[in-house]
């Protein structure tokens, strides 16, 4: 069989229990403190358990969390660029003791989804965090606002999986990095590149991936579907387009589909960091990042994604990024180019914001097919006209 790639930090995490040690588990956690956490916490407690953010075992204490701020490394040297973290309020903080366990409850359906062995509470300078994680302290900023929403304290310490969010339409696509490691290896691809997303697939989308594809063995196609901005597509409207266009144009035994269940942070740079860690823990060899990964409004330079890899030594993130310069479609060259490979003016080519497209798609108007697949773009205005309120 075919030799996956190492986890980051060398060995692939799991902290789920199953079976009677589960039962047993949950058992006991009835009689511990709660701490209730809200979706963004579960799925950062459930990507934890099943290794996706290998080495780290459970939301961050205070020493790892201040390291990550200052210097984009963990305490024991390996690289990690966004804090994990376990947001408490101070009447609840009040209540836990270091070296205690306590029950990790959703806020709104009081289930216990895990437990953590409590190593550390403290409090925590938000415009520092805001600062060097998203360059920015402006609350018109998406991952800022909601850093300013959180309570006052963090909690540090491992945790232990004992439930998981049941996903109520294509289960099939909610693999483990255990999953699609075996699957990976299962094809016999030794290099696979992953492919992050957020948005709805247009052709700039297609023409980088297959470009990646042409020196890879397997494309990894992941789209994030946790939790993102009120105003981006919906994942399961996206999920449609990204079936429609895997069916018609990609080749069966070339690409990989699942879906990565992580909050957007917006925090582009050191976001683009944690993306390529995260997907070399599913599996992958490389991974792609174009232009403003991550990004939102002009918080950052186009190309500030791909500059930060330039902090780091290869052998510590161990895994190859792949560069791609802005995308688009030409007229001149009658063909997607970037500004790489066309040397035409840019009143030639055909690019259009995400703003822009959004804007479109939700008013019901088609896209250029230059710019989007006829059928893809057909899906996701269906699929928005869905879930647009009835007027009367
Ligand atoms: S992201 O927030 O998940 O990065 P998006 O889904 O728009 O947003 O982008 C997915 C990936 O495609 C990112 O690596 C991004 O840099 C890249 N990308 C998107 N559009 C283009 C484009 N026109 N040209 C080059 N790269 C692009």
């Amino acid at each position: 069989m075919t030799q996956t790639i190492a986890a980051h930090g060398g060995t692939l995490i799991n902290r789920q229990l199953t079976g009677a040690a589960r039962e047993e588990a949950l058992a006991a956690a009835q009689s511990y403190k709660k701490i209730e956490i809200t979706n963004w916490t579960i799925s950062d407690l459930e990507l934890i358990g099943i290794g996706a953010f290998s080495p780290l075992q459970g939301f961050m204490a205070e020493v790892d969390y201040l390291s990550v701020l200052d210097t984009m490394h963990l305490k024991n040297g390996a690289v990690w660029s966004i804090p994990i973290v376990l947001p408490v309020d101070d009447v609840t903080a009040n209540t836990l003791t270091v070296g205690e366990t306590a029950a990790l409850v959703g806020a709104i359906d009081q289930k216990i989804y895990g437990t953590i062995a409590i190593s550390d509470i403290y409090t925590y300078d938000k415009e520092k965090e805001a600062r060097a994680v998203y360059r920015t302290t402006e609350l018109a900023h998406p991952g800022v606002k909601k850093l300013y929403e959180r309570p006052d304290y963090y909690v540090g310490g491992t945790i232990t999986l004992l439930n998981r969010k049941q996903p109520t339409e294509f289960a099939e696509f909610y693999l483990d990095p255990r999953e699609t490691r075996a699957a990976f290896a299962d094809l016999g691809w030794k290099t696979v590149v992953g492919f992050q997303t957020r948005n709805p697939v247009h052709r700039a989308h297609e023409y980088i991936q297959k470009c990646a594809l042409e020196i890879v063995d397997g494309l990894f196609l992941n789209p994030l579907v946790g939790e993102t901005k009120a105003d981006d597509i919906p994942a399961d409207v996206r999920m449609r387009s990204y079936q429609v266009l895997l069916n018609t144009y990609y080749p069966k035994n070339r690409v990989f589909f699942a879906v990565f269940p992580a909050a957007m942070r917006y925090a582009g740079p050191r976001e683009a960091i944690f993306h390529a860690l995260v997907r070399k823990n599913y599996g992958c060899t490389h991974f792609i990042v174009g232009r403003d990964h991550a990004g939102v409004g002009n918080y950052y330079g186009t190309y500030d994604s791909q500059l930060i890899f330039r902090e780091f030594q290869p052998e510590e993130l161990g895994i190859t990024p792949l560069f791609f310069e802005h995308s688009f479609y030409c007229k001149k060259c009658a063909g997607m180019a970037s500004t790489k490979t066309c040397p035409h003016d840019a009143s030639e080519h055909l690019t259009l914001s995400g703003t822009k497209v959004r804007e479109k798609l939700r008013n019901g108007e088609a896209l250029p097919p230059e710019f989007s697949r006829p059928e893809v773009a057909a899906v996701l205005i269906e699929g928005l006209r869905e879930k647009a309120p009835v007027n009367n």
